[in-house]
């Protein structure tokens, strides 16, 4: 099967698993990495493939939708992967690109070894920064259950996968346990300079926000 080939039934298999998905983890959230990645990628000269493959699949079955379980998520790319009888050099790599890609706390590092990994790392969390960092933040708290900000939680920076899985928060506190942080995380310059920008968006955004909640605005 060649390449081509590949990423268009991946596609197909990605789209149908993720339909319907109200958590900001539906299919546009994949395509829009997918554009931030193939954007990265050329510029990094990294393996656009790899890269695109990693992006399909890390969504698929993230660990937050499976009681913390990280391991279920790179098992299915993994098992995808082998039914398409891709190369096992790439399957390998795909593999570890999505069991180390997602966030799990603000003191738990999560550092990529190649650069498909940290270019799939950057446009994944670009996606969660600017404006539409914001809707899917709101998007996932009305799917959690918690408020949209609790003056009375002070946020936590986590130092283990679990805390931050099990740990309460609001919307708006949840934007200083991960969402701001991101722009420092950034691996590569080209999102850096992206990640300037849409941080500046998550600031305005913030300043209003509380503006408007104390009544001064
Ligand atoms: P990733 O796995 O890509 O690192 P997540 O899957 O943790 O990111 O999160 C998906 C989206 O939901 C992101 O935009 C993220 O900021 C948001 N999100 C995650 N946890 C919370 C939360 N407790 N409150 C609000 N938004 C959240
Ligand atoms: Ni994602």
């Amino acid at each position: 099967m060649d390449q081509g080939t590949v990423l268009g039934e991946t596609e197909i298999h990605v789209r149908t698993s993720l339909d319907g998905d109200g958590a900001g983890h539906d299919w546009w959230h994949v395509d829009r990495v997918r554009r931030l990645a193939r954007r990265l990628a050329a510029a990094e000269a990294a393996d656009p493939f790899v890269v695109e493959l990693a992006v399909l699949l890390h969504d698929v079955a993230d660990w937050k939708f499976h009681e913390g379980d990280g391991e279920v998520g790179p098992r299915q790319a993994r098992e995808w992967l082998a039914g398409l009888a891709v190369e096992p050099r790439v399957i390998d790599h795909v593999t570890e690109i999505v069991g180390g890609l997602s966030f799990k706390g603000a003191r738990v590092p999560r550092p990529m070894r190649t650069i498909e990994g940290r270019v799939v790392q950057d446009a994944d969390r670009l996606d969660a920064i600017g404006a539409i960092g914001v809707a899917r933040a709101f998007a996932y708290g009305g799917w959690k259950g918690q408020p949209i900000f609790d003056p009375g939680l002070a946020p936590i920076l986590h130092d283990s996968a679990a805390a931050y899985w099990s740990g309460t928060t609001s919307t708006v506190t949840h934007f200083d346990e991960k969402l701001l942080l991101l722009k420092d995380l950034m691996n590569t310059d080209t999102a850096r300079r992206l990640a300037e920008e849409r941080h500046r968006f998550l600031e305005m955004f913030l300043a209003r926000f509380h503006a408007e909640w104390d009544g001064t605005a």
